[in-house]
């Protein structure tokens, strides 16, 4: 009952000053874009929890939540994003998908510039300058990883304080591959492909720790605890989920797979993650006969 009381209070003097019970004054006004993905989700609701006021902006319409508004915009054709960042001090950039990121990038600069933000924070991934992308079957495989630097280079170059940081895959991208390639009764699996998979959810308290932080331009790489080879990572889904499959190896042509086989998508000397994939696993990967056989004992 104390509690309720305090609270009451505290609501009604924040109300006079005009804040909610979620807004410090200290606490800065931020624009996510891609607050809807994977990362964003996490994102937003850790600066939420910091009492940040937060902008989202995403493709789609959707009504704004306790101390979150949505705005809708398209960062690939600049539609709709005018004054996105109006009244923002710090954005943090997550929006991005398999090409483009470049141009969206672009874009965003010119609406932070506009709003005059006091911090541009980026996310791109691990690799993005050293696996180059040169030839037409480079290309259609890792276009991404271009793609990422020429964001980092136009988020660099913006004149804005900036921070970047690389992460490797998250589990949930890691897990999305192995459910799509287990459809398959055989499946062919690049030979000498590794990765080092992050929990998303390590890298979204990071980057908003850095978010709140002073502009540190590349900041240490993210990665997870361990590396492990594609056949590895799919073994420990299959294994998760009860399934057998085959896995045949299959060499990948062109310049950047061989840079992927020498590492260079790998950080393991910034092996910083905690949560290790056979623990993300067992949440997200279970078989549907443990399921069962949980629900039924009651745990
Ligand atoms: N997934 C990984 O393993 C990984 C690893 C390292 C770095 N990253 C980077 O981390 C960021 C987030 O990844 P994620 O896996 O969380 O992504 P995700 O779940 O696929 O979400 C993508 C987000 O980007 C937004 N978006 C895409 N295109 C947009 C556009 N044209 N205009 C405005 N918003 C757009 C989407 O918003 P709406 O659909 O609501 O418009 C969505 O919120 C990306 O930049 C990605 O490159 C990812």
């Amino acid at each position: 009952m104390q509690s309720r009381i305090d609270e009451t209070t505290m609501n009604e003097r924040r109300a006079a000053e005009g804040r909610t019970a979620h807004e410090r004054a200290d606490a800065p006004s931020i624009l996510v874009t891609g607050g809807t993905g994977t990362l964003g989700r996490l994102v937003v609701s850790l600066l939420r929890d910091a009492d940040c006021t937060v902008r989202v902006l995403s493709r789609r319409s959707q009504g704004d939540g306790e101390g979150i508004e949505f705005v809708t915009g398209d960062l690939a054709t600049g539609e709709g994003i005018e004054g996105a960042a109006e009244g923002t001090e710090i954005v943090v950039h997550l929006a991005g998908s398999n090409k483009g990121d470049e141009q969206k990038a672009s874009n965003l600069v010119r609406e932070a510039s506009r709003a005059g933000v006091r911090h541009l924070v980026y996310i791109s991934v691990v690799g993005a300058d050293r696996i180059p992308v040169t030839s037409s079957v480079d290309r259609a495989m890792f276009g991404y990883f271009a793609s990422k630097l020429g964001a980092e280079r136009v988020v660099a170059g913006s004149g804005l304080p900036w921070t970047t940081l690389r992460a490797t895959q998250f589990y949930e991208l890691a897990l999305l591959t192995a459910q799509q390639m287990a459809r398959l009764p055989v499946i062919p699996v690049p030979a000498g492909f590794r990765f080092q998979p992050v929990d998303a959810g390590e890298v979204a308290a990071r980057l908003v720790e850095l978010a709140l932080g002073s502009p540190a331009g590349l900041a240490p790489d993210i990665a997870g605890p361990r590396v492990y080879g594609m056949a590895e990572l799919l073994r420990g889904y299959l294994r998760a989920r009860h399934l057998h499959r085959l896995l045949v190896p299959v060499p990948f042509p062109g310049q950047a797979a061989g840079a992927v086989r020498a590492g260079a998508n790998l950080a393991p000397d910034r092996a910083v993650g905690r949560r290790t994939w056979e623990e993300f696993l067992a949440e997200h990967a279970r078989a549907p006969s443990d399921s069962r056989s949980r629900a039924a004992s009651g745990n």
